[in-house]
């Protein structure tokens, strides 16, 4: 009798056991499908707050007001773009022409500090805005240093030789040239740019830019990149989960730009982006990784 209860006893444990295995699997397989990637959401890590030009949603770009907007929405870092006037002075603008954003017309580089002050930089954006002038990255380095990061993109290197020993320059000025300084990153399109203002400055972070290319980015690529930048920031319709781990595999960090739809930005934090370019800093969140507030 006691033989017959110990078998009953143990067939039932065994069933317990096989149906608990079963059911564990089933549903690990069901939560798996429901997923919209098989990755680890990215819960715990901060994603750097980029503002794009300023907060240029709210402010024109590349003026005070988009970075008085985004240090009151408490993003990370402004994105600025940098370079020369006539007379060699680092100065912001975006395009290569002064026509969008200001009320004057020409070459940025036809025209003297001095001349460029004359400008109105604001009234295209609206007419709060009549009277901001474009600034000078010195003015920026000044004004914003210790309370935001800047993330300084050189626009045109090929048109303004010289333009990264000016910045390089600047921020020696200022004592921001020391290693693990954490709020400065120098940035551009053009990769040659970049390996040089790296040589200037190694211990200042620098990024290389990557415009769409249906092709992405090559292993090779990215070990050449990894010997002078510390960032790949690419067109953010070229970034799936499978690159973010191969920039990171390679020691560097990720930044996509310009990314300015919600469920996007949710998607690129889930890749594990470290950091999101927008023009809308309200969209990223932020928190205090930096401490800076
Ligand atoms: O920071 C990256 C992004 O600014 C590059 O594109 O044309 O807005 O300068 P663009
Ligand atoms: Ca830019």
């Amino acid at each position: 009798m006691k033989n017959i209860a110990d078998t009953l006893m143990k067939t039932l444990l065994m069933a317990v056991l096989l149906m608990g295995i079963f059911g564990i699997s089933n549903e690990q397989h069901t939560a798996s499908a429901a997923g919209k990637s098989d990755i680890a959401p990215n819960t715990s890590k901060h994603t750097l707050n980029i503002a794009h030009r300023g907060a240029s949603g709210y402010a024109p770009e590349n003026t005070m007001a988009a970075f008085d907007k985004a240090l009151e929405m408490k993003a990370d870092y402004i994105e600025i773009d940098v370079q020369l006037s006539k007379d060699g002075e680092v100065v912001l603008m975006h395009d290569a022409m002064v026509d969008r954003t200001t009320d004057g017309s020409g070459r940025i580089d036809a025209f003297t500090l001095e001349e460029l002050r004359r400008l109105d930089a604001g009234n295209w954006f609206g007419p709060q805005f009549v009277g901001e002038q474009i600034p000078t990255l010195e003015e920026v380095l000044d004004a914003y240093r210790g309370k935001i990061g800047i993330l300084i993109e050189i626009k045109n290197a090929s048109q303004h030789p010289g333009i990264e020993e000016k910045i390089a320059g600047a921020l020696e000025e200022r004592n921001m040239d020391k290693p693990n300084n954490g709020k400065i990153i120098v940035q551009s399109f053009d990769h040659g740019s970049i390996a040089r203002f790296n040589a200037l400055l190694p211990n200042v972070d620098t990024g290389v830019l990557v415009g769409y290319d249906a092709e992405g980015i090559s292993d090779a690529q990215l070990a050449q990149f990894s010997t002078y930048a510390d960032y790949v920031n690419p067109n953010h319709q070229m970034v799936d989960a499978d690159l973010v781990s191969r920039i990171h595999d390679y020691g560097m960090q990720i930044a996509p730009y310009t990314i300015n739809d919600q469920s996007r930005i949710n998607e690129l934090m889930d890749y594990g982006v470290d950091g999101i370019i927008s023009d809308y800093p309200d969209l990223v969140g932020h928190n205090s990784a930096l401490h800076y507030n």
